[in-house]
């Protein structure tokens, strides 16, 4: 059985990042690439969180608790034009505020979207993720708009470009791919809790 997912808390502003303990997996991507999709898919959850069709909709960090003790934490996405500068800069700053220096932090999950690879703020968030070294699942969504051909030349051009096997081709409309993402975070939060015995 899955653990069932839940909205734990929904911060605006970097004083109120909270530092709890828990394991937490992080969800980063282009704005409107699909991650409050993923989280309602893996969550079986239509309406958890909240999916618009105009980017910028998540301008909040939103905590998810998975099960009882971990997180899967929803960051605002990045690289949308038509959000004012002002709250441009304040998501950038909520972001870096969570990314630096975060111990809780076991894992990224990087949305790309499947049709387009690496766009625009892309470059600069893998670039990001690979300084910081941790565990990484490349999760390319919104798979179903490619052809089954489409989605293995993606996946194998992928695999080359960041050099790991961690890469899912993913739908939230069809649900392909959901259950290697559950398997990469129950092994994610596994990882982290036999470490902390240690
Ligand atoms: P922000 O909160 O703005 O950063 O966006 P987001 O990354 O959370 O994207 P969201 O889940 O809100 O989805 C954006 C749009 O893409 C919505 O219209 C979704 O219905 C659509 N979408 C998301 N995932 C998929 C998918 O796997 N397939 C298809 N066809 N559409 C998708
Ligand atoms: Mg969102």
């Amino acid at each position: 059985m899955k653990p069932v997912i839940t909205l734990f808390r929904t911060v605006y502003s970097p004083a109120d990042i909270q530092t709890a303990g828990l394991p937490e997996i992080c969800i980063s991507g282009r704005s409107n690439v699909g991650k409050s999709s993923l989280i309602n898919r893996l969550a079986n959850r239509r309406n958890l969180a909240r999916i618009s069709r105009i980017p910028g909709k998540t301008q909040s960090i939103n905590y998810y608790l998975v099960g009882s003790n971990c997180y899967l934490v929803d960051l605002p996405g990045y690289g949308y034009a038509k959000v004012p500068k002002s709250s441009k800069k304040l998501f950038a700053e909520l972001v870096k505020s969570y990314l630096n220096g975060r111990q809780e932090l076991k894992g990224i999950i990087q949305l790309l979207d499947a049709r387009h690879g690496l766009v625009g703020g892309d470059y600069d968030m893998v670039e990001w993720i690979k300084m910081w070294g941790g565990r990484v699942l490349y999760v390319f969504t919104k798979a179903d708009k490619l052809s089954s051909g489409g989605r293995i030349k993606m996946k194998k051009k992928f695999e080359h470009v960041f050099n790991t096997e961690h890469i899912v081709m993913f739908s939230a409309k069809t649900g392909i791919g959901a259950e290697s993402i559950w398997l990469w975070i129950t092994e994610t939060f596994c990882m982290a809790k036999s470490n902390t015995i240690l």
